[in-house]
């Protein structure tokens, strides 16, 4: 089937490229001509394991291109993703203006019946707005469909995600959009839950926010555990195995970080208040997120004591492993107080670092692990990927100037650290 997804951004670019693996012929469309110049250049701007390869293998295979023109997406598609960002306004709600400015654009190109697809996370009723919009400037009188198909992409694992999703989500009200919307995801073996438009949206929203409620409702446990003597890790694997809760997402550290959550937990906050709901769960949500950041410096200062002129050596910088993504990332949060208090901070990011340099100044960038440890009177962990898991500890001590790591994402055994000479503290144990 041909398809064209507007918007390559992580989403759009994802999500096309993983329609092309599957068989269909792909045009990716965006408005940025220097990234379409480098896309077809095969370079790829983001970080995302395995889909560097793919694109390549789509792009010869000729079922894969990229172009500035909308015109030339949408007049050789049966389908049209509508995938730019929305990002947030100052006041939490979503900035639809990108959006909008597409279903103008396709309405005016239009040649024969589309299904227009909006993949970006929007709120509830934008499927309405963006069918009214095209109506409004689709002068040749085009037949066409809007369906509200949202992605659960997670970064780092995003091609997995798209290849074996937990289920496919299509809002659809008419059945000629909803029989082109089987066939396309055809060949992706999982449960296809239909509902009506609306529902669509609102369970974007909704399951992004279930996954914040409940890393937060795990954060504000680990500060019981912590104020009784209790083990965070030991309480989530005996709530964990209870089926009805299970033991994802329920990880407790510095809080969430990324492009959607936080971003998406004040979007849905900011809608309920327009239409006339107080969601309070979901502002204490955003409270224990932000508090739980504070609660980590706070750890850092009362075990330096005095954070002025102290070495500290900063453990990850993305938001989470396997990504380069530094939006809403802790990290920057953590970083820039710590400067603000007169530390000397030094980080090392297995790939996010040539994306940080432009957030912070004064930060010395090392080159591994160990330049970050060396002259430390304390290393901070922030994100938890592989590549410290496995680090030489003894090699780590050696090189500090003090033994002291503060585990944001509890990694590591507290007895075993213990028994390798750190001054260990970790989050909820
Ligand atoms: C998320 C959703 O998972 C995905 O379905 C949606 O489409 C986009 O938003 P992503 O932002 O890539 O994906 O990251 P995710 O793996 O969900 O992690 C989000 C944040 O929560 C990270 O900062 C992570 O460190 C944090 N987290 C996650 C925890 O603190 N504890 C956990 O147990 C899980």
């Amino acid at each position: 089937m041909r398809v064209s997804m507007i918007g390559t951004g992580y989403v759009g670019l994802v999500t096309g490229t993983c329609l092309a693996e599957i068989g269909h012929h792909v045009i990716c469309v965006d408005n940025n001509k220097d990234k379409v110049e480098s896309l077809k250049n095969g370079e790829i701007p983001i970080y995302e394991p395995g889909l560097d390869p793919l694109v390549k293998k789509n792009v010869e295979g000729g079922r894969l291109s990229f172009t500035t023109s909308i015109e030339e997406g949408v007049q050789n598609s049966d389908f049209i993703f509508i995938g730019v960002s929305t990002p947030p306004k100052a006041n939490g709600q979503a900035d639809l203006s990108f959006v909008a400015q597409v279903a103008r654009e396709v309405a005016s190109v239009m040649d024969d019946y589309k299904v227009i697809v909006d993949k970006s996370t929007v709120p509830v009723r934008t499927a309405e707005k963006v069918y009214e919009t095209i109506k409004r400037y689709n002068s040749n009188k085009i037949e066409f469909d809007v369906v509200s198909n949202p992605e659960f992409l997670r970064e780092g694992s995003a091609i997995s995600d798209f290849m074996n999703p937990d289920r496919i989500v299509i809002g659809v009200e008419s059945e000629r959009a909803q029989k082109m919307m089987e066939e396309l995801y055809a060949p992706i073996k999982c449960p296809l839950i239909k509902t009506n438009v609306k529902s669509a949206e609102i369970i974007k929203h909704a399951s992004n926010s279930f996954l914040a409620l409940k890393i937060s409702f795990a954060n504000a446990l680990a500060n019981i555990c912590e104020l009784t003597g209790a083990d965070i890790n030991e309480v989530v694997e005996g709530m964990g195995h209870d089926k009805r809760i299970n033991k994802h997402f329920l990880n407790a550290g510095i809080g969430y970080g990324g492009s959607c959550f936080p971003k998406d937990v004040s979007a849905f906050i900011k809608i309920s208040e327009d239409l006339g709901y107080d969601f309070k769960l979901l502002k204490e949500v955003e409270h224990i997120n932000d508090l739980q950041k504070e609660l980590f410096i706070k750890k850092i200062e009362e075990t330096l004591w005095v954070v002025k002129d102290k070495t500290i050596g900063v453990l990850g910088l993305a938001f989470k492993p396997n990504t380069d993504d530094m939006r809403n990332a802790p990290s920057l949060d953590i970083i820039k107080q710590l400067e603000k208090e007169g530390a000397k901070v030094k980080v090392y990011d297995p790939v996010a670092m040539p994306h940080a340099k432009s957030m912070l100044n004064g930060t010395t960038f090392s080159k591994d692990v160990y330049e970050v440890a060396e002259g430390a009177d304390a290393l901070v962990l922030v994100t938890e990927w592989d590549e410290f898991r496995g680090m030489d500890l003894k090699r780590v001590k050696e090189l500090m100037s003090h033994p002291i790591l503060i585990d944001g994402r509890n990694i590591f055994d507290p007895k075993k650290m213990e028994e390798e000479g750190f001054v260990y503290k970790s989050v909820g144990r």
